[in-house]
């Protein structure tokens, strides 16, 4: 078993952090920028996917990889593999140098892919943890194909849930009402809706 986290690349993830606060601040449009996750959050994935044993993850949403070197690092402990997909191929290309360096490159496979179209093409209970943190209108499309992929007992992970309550509103009511889940609210980082699926259905 690796070591999930050591001096070295707490001291990357830092770096990485700091460099992404400074780029985003020179950047008025939001779809130049890098938009990484609050630290807190991440290591509170990390975490999760440690006490979880999560051995198959799926993150939707790279950018330059900085949460999927959080959660690659817990991943690798857990002796499993992760994909991540985005859109961008100028951020894929950041994430790849930036998982090498870390020394992760051979944990995740990254793809330049659609998160509706890596979801859709996953297989029924395929994932023991899925991460959501890509553009938000489109998140409640996704529900029937988060909540069919993940495994029974498996973990959904959305970010952002406070900083943009009203965006993810939608995603939060089809998350409450489906008989399926449960979900929490971890007021960490932007705020985490964190969604488990049922092995049984609740009762109506
Ligand atoms: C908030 S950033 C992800 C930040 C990243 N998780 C981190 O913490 O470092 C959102 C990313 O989602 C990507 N994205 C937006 N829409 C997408 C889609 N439909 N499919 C895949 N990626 C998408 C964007 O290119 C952007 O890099």
């Amino acid at each position: 078993m690796l070591p999930a986290m050591d001096a070295r690349l707490e001291a990357l993830l830092d770096q990485l952090h700091r460099e992404g606060v400074d780029f985003d601040a020179g950047r008025a449009d939001r779809r130049e920028r890098r938009r990484n996750l609050e630290p807190d959050s991440a290591r509170l994935l990390h975490l999760l996917v440690l006490a979880t044993g999560a051995k198959r993850l799926l993150e939707l949403g790279s950018s330059n990889g900085y949460s999927t070197i959080w959660l690659a690092a817990a991943v690798a402990a857990n002796e499993g593999a992760m994909v991540s997909v985005d859109l961008d191929e100028g951020r894929l290309g950041e994430a790849r140098a930036n998982l090498a360096a870390a020394g992760l490159e051979g944990t995740v496979e990254l793809r330049r892919e659609d998160a509706g179209a890596a979801l859709s093409g996953s297989p029924e209970s395929s994932w023991d943890m899925v991460f959501l943190d890509a553009e938000r209108p489109a998140y409640p499309g996704y529900w029937a194909d988060l909540v069919r992929v993940l495994r029974p007992g498996g973990l959904l992970a959305v970010d952002n849930v406070i900083s943009h309550a009203d965006e993810v509103a939608d995603l939060r009511t089809l998350a409450g009402a489906d008989r399926r889940t449960e979900e929490a609210l971890a007021p960490t980082g932007a705020g985490l809706l964190l969604v488990t699926r049922l092995a049984r259905p609740r009762a109506g």
